[in-house]
C-alpha cells in the first residue's frame, strides 16, 4: 500500500505528541511507557570523531553548528521524512509556524535555541530540540545527535561536564530500544574508541549497535581498516559501515555535498583494499540500511505499541472525565488534542499490522 504512512513518520508523530504532552500522568503512565517502547537510532561518539559530518552526509544537507569544543550541547531529534518531491524544507518543534528553506538559518536556529535554554553557559541540557526535514531526497529515519564523548572540560565549563554528557548518552543508549550508531575514527586505535567502549558495555551483543568508521581517508599510507570493516577487530551482529565524510578544508571551501557523496562513492569503488566491500560502505548506504532496520524493528513491535496507545486512551478518558471540562480547560484541550492522535495512530497501525 503505497499511499499508507510510513510507519517511522507515524512513529515521529507519537513522539512528538508524547514530548508534547509532557510529563502527564507521572513516569509510569502509558503514554511515557510508549516513549520508552518507540525505537530510536542513537548517534554516539568522541569528540570530533565526526558524528555531525555523518549526520550531515545522511540528509545531504549542511546544517548542523559546528566548531571546536562542546558544540552539541542539548540532544538533536532529528527526524528525515521523505517526500514524493517539491522543495525541500525543515520545521523545529519549537515553532512549528515556520518553515526554513534556508539551512544556514536552521543551522543558526539550533545555536540560538541550544543557548536559549543553556544560557550561553557552555553547559548541556538534557532537554531535546527537535528538528524535523522534508526532502524527496532523504529516507524515512529517525537519527537523535547527542554531545560528543569527551576526557577533559574546556576552559569555562564546569569540571562536572564530562560525567554530565557521559550520563545523559548512557541514559539514550541504555534504553532497549535504542539503536545505537557507534562512530569511531578510522585513525584512532579501534580499542580506544569512546563509542565502542560504551557499546560494548551497553549492548555485549552487538545486536543493536551499528559500528561506523569514519575517516578511512586520514589513514596512514600503507594501512587499512579490513579488520574492522571485516568485523575482526570488534565483531557486531551488524555489519560495519565505512565513510569518508567531508575533510575540515573541505568545509572551509563549502564543497557541496551531493558532490561529497559522489566523491565518497567513488573512493570505495575505486580503493585496491575496500573495492569488494564497496556496495556496502559509505553514507548512502548507512541511511539505507538504518532505515530498513528501524522499519522492520517497529514493525516488529507494533502489537505492543497497539497495547499501550490503548492503555493511553483509557488512561486519557479517565482523566478527562476527572479533569472536567470548566476547570482545566487548558490541559483538557491538551489531552483531548492528544487523545484524538492515539485513536487515529491506533487505527493506521492496525491497518499496518493486516
Ligand atoms: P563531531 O565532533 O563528532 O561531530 O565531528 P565532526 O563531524 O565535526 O568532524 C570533526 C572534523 O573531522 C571536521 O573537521 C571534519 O571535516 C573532519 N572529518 C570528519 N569525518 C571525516 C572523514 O571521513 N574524512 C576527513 N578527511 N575528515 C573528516
Ligand atoms: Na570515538
Ligand atoms: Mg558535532
Amino acid at each position: 500500500m503505497a499511499t499508507m504512512e510510513s510507519l517511522i513518520g507515524l512513529v515521529n508523530r507519537i513522539q512528538i505528541a508524547c514530548t508534547a504532552l509532557g510529563d502527564y500522568g507521572g513516569g509510569d503512565s502509558a503514554l511515557n511507557s510508549l516513549w520508552d517502547a518507540l525505537p530510536s537510532v542513537v548517534v554516539v561518539g568522541g569528540q570530533s570523531s565526526g558524528k555531525s559530518s555523518v549526520l550531515e552526509s545522511i540528509v545531504g544537507r549542511d546544517f548542523l553548528p559546528r566548531g571546536s569544543g562542546i558544540v552539541t550541547r542539548r540532544p538533536l531529534v532529528l527526524q528525515l521524512h521523505k517526500t514524493d518531491g517539491g522543495e525541500e524544507y525543515a520545521e523545529f518543534g519549537h515553532m512549528q509556524r515556520r518553515r526554513f528553506t534556508d539551512f544556514s538559518l536552521v543551522r543558526q536556529e539550533i545555536q540560538d535555541e541550544t543557548d536559549r535554554i543553556t544560557g550561553k553557559s557552555k553547559q548541556i541540557s538534557p532537554i531535546p530540540i527537535h528538528l524535523s526535514i522534508y526532502s524527496p531526497r532523504v529516507v524515512n529515519l529517525t537519527l537523535i545527535d547527542l554531545p560528543g564523548l569527551t576526557k577533559v572540560a574546556v576552559e569555562g565549563q564546569p569540571e562536572t561536564i564530562v560525567e554530565d554528557i557521559e550520563k545523559m548518552v548512557r541514559a539514550y543508549v541504555e534504553k532497549p530500544n535504542s539503536i545505537i550508531l557507534a562512530i569511531s575514527p578510522a585513525n584512532q586505535d579501534i580499542a580506544t574508541s569512546d563509542a565502542i567502549k560504551l557499546a560494548k558495555e551497553v549492548d555485549p551483543t552487538g545486536e543493536r549497535t551499528f559500528g561506523v568508521l569514519t575517516k578511512l581517508d586520514l589513514m596512514d599510507k600503507g594501512t587499512n581498516a579490513l579488520d574492522v570493516l571485516e568485523g575482526r577487530a570488534y565483531r557486531l551482529q551488524h555489519p560495519w559501515v565505512g565513510i569518508v565524510n567531508r575533510s575540515q578544508a573541505d568545509i572551509m571551501k563549502n564543497t557541496d555535498m551531493m558532490y561529497a557523496r559522489r566523491r565518497e562513492e567513488e573512493y570505495f569503488y575505486t580503493s585496491p583494499d575496500y573495492g569488494h566491500l564497496a556496495s556496502k560502505m559509505g553514507s548512502v548506504y548507512l541511511a539505507k540500511l538504518l532505515s530498513q532496520h528501524l522499519e522492520s524493528v517497529i514493525k516488529a513491535k507494533i502489537p505492543g505499541i497497539i497495547a499501550l496507545i490503548n492503555k493511553g486512551i483509557e488512561e486519557m478518558e479517565a482523566e478527562l472525565d476527572r479533569l472536567g471540562r470548566p476547570i482545566a480547560i487548558d490541559e483538557g484541550a491538551k489531552l483531548y488534542t492528544i487523545l484524538e492522535l492515539c485513536r487515529a495512530f491506533d487505527k493506521i497501525f492496525k491497518e499496518h499490522l493486516d
